[in-house]
């Protein structure tokens, strides 16, 4: 029963994000943030399949891999010059410093999900190594490029 409730409210929670994920505004700073959103909602889904908290479903999985893939096929055009700072943002200086290689971290979040996609997780047990992967970009890329507030 716990399970069933946990996964009504993963369902809800992702399409929520994606909704978010999906809101691209004129405002750069509030659009990546907004993604970034959906980019976490996704995280916590498939972290609870992986860990049992919640049971898994390859529908879900799937669709979190696609919301995270989605976020980061646009991520990059959300840092136009002067959106550096204002509207809480906590992207660090480096990634203006360092358009290349901050291009490089969003182009490997991609592959990386992408990559998860065409395997098409299809139990708990394959998510393990796809939190690994995809997982892995989240520190990578906020110690590099995020400044913590
Ligand atoms: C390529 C770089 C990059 C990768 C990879 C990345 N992030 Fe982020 N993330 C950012 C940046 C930059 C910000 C700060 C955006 C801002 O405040 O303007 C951010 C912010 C966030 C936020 C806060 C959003 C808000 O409302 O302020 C969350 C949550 C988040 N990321 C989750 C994740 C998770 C989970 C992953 C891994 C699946 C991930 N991110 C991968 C760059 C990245």
């Amino acid at each position: 029963m716990k399970k069933l409730v946990v996964a009504s409210i993963l369902t809800a929670t992702l399409t929520a994000g994606a909704a978010i994920a999906a809101s691209h505004g004129a405002d750069p700073i509030a659009t990546r943030k907004n993604g970034m959103q959906g980019v976490g909602l996704a995280m916590g889904t498939l972290a609870a399949m992986a860990k049992g908290e919640a049971p898994f479903n390859e529908k879900s999985a799937l669709s979190a891999l696609k919301l995270m893939n989605y976020v980061a096929a646009t991520f990059e055009q959300h840092f136009p010059e002067g959106s550096n700072s204002g509207g809480d943002t906590t992207a660090a200086p480096k990634i203006w410093e360092d358009m290349a290689g901050f291009k490089a971290a969003v182009a490997k979040l991609q592959t990386d999900t992408a990559a998860a996609i065409e395997a098409a997780p299809a139990s708990a047990e394959a998510l393990g190594p796809i939190m690994g992967s995809v997982g892995g970009n989240c520190k990578s890329c906020h110690e590099s490029f995020r400044v913590k507030k």
